[in-house]
């Protein structure tokens, strides 16, 4: 239906590293694209994500040395911070409860009575954690013992966690670069970061991680790098 745009807007996007300076990029553009990471797919719809957008000149300054000094970073005219909350867990299986209970007339219908119990149950299974490893050892051993003899999904530790986070916090900021090329400009995702120092910045607990940095602007030619290479298709796509 839309291949057409789809097909441009991947083309279009590109990692740039040097921004124009003499073109801001509207707040419109920012906030249309963070309305649309927010439509992302997420695990459980728990949308354990929080988008910081650094606006103004001087904590945009502040982030440049953040982001080690990468010219990505020194001329972004807007950057947005992907948080992970995972920390965020009961408030947001709570919200997702409440929601289910505003559609029920009545008594609940059986998909609504399955809602509740999964963000009653399952969630507080998935997410809770004790510090001393007790719930990822009850965790493994029911992922080991109803694995025997079907498939079942697997988890653990707080690693299976932190990786549930980080994958959708990941789709909601490929979601906004896609948008922010589809208004016309250009972003660079970034992983180089002093994590601990970008926390303190934006004054995070403990539980909550930095995803990606991702700095937009006005790409400049020599903010592309070189040709897009990629492996030949037949070594990373396999059609069973
Ligand atoms: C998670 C992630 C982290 C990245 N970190 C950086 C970074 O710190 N600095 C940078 O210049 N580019 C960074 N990139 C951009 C990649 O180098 C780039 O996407 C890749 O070379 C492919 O090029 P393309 O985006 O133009 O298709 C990152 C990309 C991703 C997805």
């Amino acid at each position: 239906m839309y291949s057409k745009e789809f097909e441009q807007i991947i083309q279009f996007r590109r990692s740039n590293r040097s921004f124009d300076p003499n073109t801001e990029v509207p707040e419109a553009v920012i906030t249309k694209s963070l309305e649309r990471a927010v439509l992302s797919p997420n695990s459980s719809n728990m949308q354990l994500w929080e988008f910081y957008w650094i606006h103004s000149n001087s904590e945009l300054e502040k982030f440049v040395p953040l982001c080690l000094g990468q010219q990505a970073a020194k001329t972004a005219k807007e950057m947005v911070v992907f948080v992970t909350r995972k920390d965020k867990w009961k408030s947001r299986a709570k919200w997702n409860q409440e929601k289910i209970k505003s559609t029920i007339v009545g008594e609940p219908g059986k998909l609504q009575k399955g809602g509740l119990d999964y963000y009653g149950k399952v969630m507080p299974l998935l997410y809770s954690n004790d510090g001393i490893g007790v719930m990822s050892t009850i965790r493994r051993s029911i992922s080991f013992v109803m694995g025997l003899r079907k498939p079942f999904f697997r988890t653990g530790g707080v690693a299976n966690q932190r990786i549930m986070v980080h994958k959708s916090c990941a789709l909601a900021a490929q979601t906004f670069m896609l948008s922010i090329a589809a208004e016309g400009f250009h972003s660079c995702p970034m992983e180089g970061f002093d994590e601990m120092r970008v926390k303190r910045a934006l004054k995070l607990p403990r539980g909550a991680e930095i995803n990606m940095i991702i700095s937009v602007g006005k790409g400049t030619e020599e903010g592309i790098w070189g040709p897009r290479f990629r492996l030949p298709n037949e070594e990373v796509i396999f059609k069973r």
